[in-house]
């Protein structure tokens, strides 16, 4: 029995979780051996779809499906899709999701012999999460136009700079200006993506519609102080790195609790040297700060700024912050979102409109196009997680409301603003 689109995105979901770059567990990072693999497989899905495939400069991979003949000499593009990379120890759905529902679409359309007056391409972007470069949106801000150069200096944690995991995937660092998409042909970006929080669930509902994605901050900082005996320092003499970070940390969380709508993180948290008997030296920490409004958002930064300094004077110990990547919120377009919205209105009993915390491609893609963004019930909200999920039956609304979406655009003749 032929398996049903939902069915086959689910088996695919499996067979991507099981491409990683750590046995054991789901991590895919950008430019590695495992999206090298990942690439492959999802390369002759998009294939099986109807669709060329290219890889682009800086290794994102772009399936095309053309429009009807007539619209071809001036062919415009819907852009679907979302990332291929992964956290570390992740969730199989977080990005892949919205890849192969993308496929799904374009499947339905090649095997149903339909063109529309408007050319579909799907991303399966490269990097989205950011996590051997510390750069989030990597794949989508080279397609935007705003991926800076200046990146490609960054080096992982062998010491690689990006420019070289670029090269060495096949990728040219030298021509990333040909991977910018022309906003002119593009009308849209729309990308479906598990909700990663509980809304959905608590509503009983399948799908939401996004109204916007959160703006967010990350900061490398270190507090500087100085090593010394476990044994014979006296706490008043000690200048203890590892306090004052730990000191930081739960400031951050209390100011996060006491601001409507502020999320902080402390996620990676590193002592040197590193050893039970040596009075910490430096503490390196990382900051994740988001909210749907900037202002709110660069004033707890600033504000937390401030609370280091203090924190480092009081201990004498020096602070250093590094401001490693900003992203400022997005407001999904309201047009695209409104056929979107009705597209979800004939599948299920009510429609629901949601911001996002988390960060997605979109965000990039709105430097240079309308995006609307569909969220998909998750189990539990649970996400950055190997117990991610979404079902299967939810999977097939998704489906069904992308395809419902696309044919009504075609019926528009939707145009861009
Ligand atoms: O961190 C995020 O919000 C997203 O998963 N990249
Ligand atoms: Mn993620
Ligand atoms: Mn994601």
């Amino acid at each position: 029995m032929k398996k049903g689109l939902a069915q086959t995105v689910m088996a695919r979901l499996e067979a991507l979780g099981r491409i990683t770059d750590e046995p054991g567990r789901l991590t895919r990072t950008f430019c590695s051996p495992a999206m090298q693999r990942a690439n492959q497989l999802v390369n002759s899905w998009m294939r099986q779809a109807g669709m060329t495939v290219r890889q682009d400069a800086i290794g994102n991979l772009i399936g095309h499906y053309a429009a009807e003949q007539r619209c071809q000499a001036h062919e415009k593009v819907l852009l679907l899709g979302s990332h291929l990379d992964t956290v570390r120890n992740a969730g199989k759905f977080d990005g892949p999701l919205g890849v192969l529902t993308a496929i799904a679409c374009v499947q339905q359309l090649h095997e149903k012999n339909i063109r529309l007056p408007f050319a579909v391409e799907v991303a399966a972007f490269g990097d989205e999460e950011g996590v051997r470069f510390q750069k989030a949106y990597i794949g989508s801000t080279a397609l935007a136009g705003t991926f800076d150069a200046r990146d490609l200096k960054r080096t992982d944690a062998e010491g690689i700079t990006m420019e070289a995991a670029i090269r060495d995937f096949g990728g040219n660092p030298n021509q990333l200006a040909s991977a910018r998409l022309n906003p002119d042909r593009l009308l849209g970006y729309a990308e479906v993506h598990i909700e990663q929080g509980p809304l959905l669930e608590n509503k009983k509902l399948p799908l939401g519609v996004v109204t916007a994605i959160a703006g967010q901050t990350r900061a490398h900082l270190a507090f500087n102080g100085r090593a010394g005996h476990a044994g014979t320092t006296p706490m008043a003499l000690r200048r203890d790195a590892l306090c004052a970070a730990a000191q930081l940390i739960l400031e951050v969380e209390a100011l996060a609790k006491n601001q409507a709508g502020l999320v902080a993180t402390v996620g990676a948290l590193q002592a040197f040297p590193g050893v039970s008997n040596v009075i910490p030296a430096q503490a390196q920490l990382s900051l994740d700060l988001r909210h749907p409004v900037d202002d709110v958002r660069r004033s707890a930064c600033a504000e937390l700024r401030k609370r280091a300094r203090t924190i480092a004077t009081a201990r004498k110990l020096q602070v250093h912050w590094e401001a490693v990547s900003e992203t400022a919120a997005v407001q999904c377009d309201s047009r695209l979102s409104a056929v979107l919205g009705e597209a979800v209105k004939q599948h299920q009993k009510s429609l629901v409109r949601l911001p996002s915390g988390a960060g997605h491609d979109a965000a990039a893609m709105a430097a240079i196009a309308p995006v609307a963004m569909l969220f998909v019930r998750c189990k539990g909200g649970i996400s950055h997680h190997p117990e991610e999920s979404a079902s299967e039956a939810d999977i097939r609304i998704a489906i069904a409301v992308m395809g419902d979406f696309l044919q009504r655009l075609a019926a528009l003749h939707y145009e861009k603003l």
